[in-house]
């Protein structure tokens, strides 16, 4: 039986994420949103592309979450994205509705699912959702790691005038603005970007990888990034349905790794059909220990006013 993907949000990242799953031919998707007909017309557009991608999976749109039943993974992308000069964390009340309403609903109809969390404040969506739901911690995340990392590995790229596919980056953290970007794990080919590179332009490309996600906003006017944010997403659902044991930076559940106990925060994980199969510990230096302990901090504030 073909695999199930409810993509709960048929905004800008959520019918991204959709058109990638039903271009990969790699599961049947439900898309739902609260705008009427929305879902559907996008649903019956990308059902019309099949034909033209060579694939026969079937996509839906819908505004009932009844329909999200039997899905394999769900992923949450409802609610608002940020306004020029907004942060990701002034989003904080407006979404919590959202997504707490929307958690109630999978697991009503999905009790089984693995759960990606995009709508922001991300880990503690994330972390709210878990709440909610009261699912096992290993199959509910957040996806962060994998976009912030992404927007590394494109800045030293440009910097380097090296391909994008040569380089690895590893991004640590809340997806927030103190999201920790590790140069020491970010490499070309397996050599650290630390001897490539002086530690004034490491610094300019960190910075920018922590406005990654404004600067899109402040060039768009009008919403926040979506491209990039779909096809991270997509990356960590293609792990989850082909059990692909990927390690990628996700917003996890952590229980003393790290130091950490009790909230969701990104770290490496290995991913695959049981969700976050495990947490990667890495030896962090004190620098990037303190700089992680920040980002947790800023992640706790949140989760506190939320009461979780
Ligand atoms: P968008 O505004 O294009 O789409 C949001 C969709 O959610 C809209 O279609 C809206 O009708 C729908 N919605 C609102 N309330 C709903 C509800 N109760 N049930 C179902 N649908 C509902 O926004 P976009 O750009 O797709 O972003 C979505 C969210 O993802 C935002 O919170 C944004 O900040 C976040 N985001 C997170 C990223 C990450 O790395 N974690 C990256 C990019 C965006
Ligand atoms: C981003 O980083 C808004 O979180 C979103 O683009």
């Amino acid at each position: 039986m073909r695999k199930r993907v409810a993509v709960i949000g048929a905004g800008n990242v959520g019918a991204t994420l959709a058109e990638h799953i039903v271009m990969s031919g790699l599961a049947d998707v439900v898309l739902y949103d609260i705008v009427e007909d929305l879902p559907q017309g996008k649903a019956l557009d990308m059902l019309e592309a099949t034909p033209l991608w060579g694939v026969s999976v079937d996509v839906k749109g819908t505004n009932e979450l009844k329909d999200i039943e039997g899905s394999d993974v769900v992923v949450i992308t409802a609610g608002a994205a940020r306004k020029p000069g907004m942060s990701r964390d002034d989003l904080l009340n407006i979404n919590a509705q959202v997504v707490g309403s929307v958690s109630e609903a999978v697991k009503q109809y999905a009790p089984e699912a693995v759960i990606i969390v995009v709508t922001n404040p991300m880990d503690v969506m994330a972390q709210l959702c878990w709440k909610t739901t009261g699912f096992p911690y290993k199959r509910v995340m957040g996806m962060g790691g994998v976009l912030d990392a992404a927007r590394f590995r494109t800045f030293v790229s440009m910097a380097l005038g090296v391909s994008q596919t040569d380089i690895e980056a590893l991004v640590l953290g809340g997806h927030g603005d103190q999201m920790v970007p590790m140069p020491r794990f970010t490499t070309v080919r397996g050599v650290s970007i630390t001897k490539l590179l002086d530690k004034e332009t490491i610094d300019k490309l960190i910075e920018r990888t922590r406005n990654g996600g404004a600067e899109i906003v402040s060039l768009l006017k009008k919403g926040s990034a979506y491209y990039a944010p779909a096809a991270s997403t997509f990356q960590m659902v293609r792990a989850i349905l082909l059990d692909e044991k990927r390690m990628l930076p996700a917003a996890a559940y952590l229980d003393g790794e790290y130091g950490v106990k009790g909230i969701y925060m990104g770290v490496p994980v290995i991913l695959g059909q049981g969700g976050v199969e495990r947490v990667v510990e890495l030896e962090l230096n004190d620098e990037e220990r303190e700089a992680l302990q920040r980002s947790v901090e800023a992640v706790k504030t949140l989760v506190d006013k939320l009461n979780l």
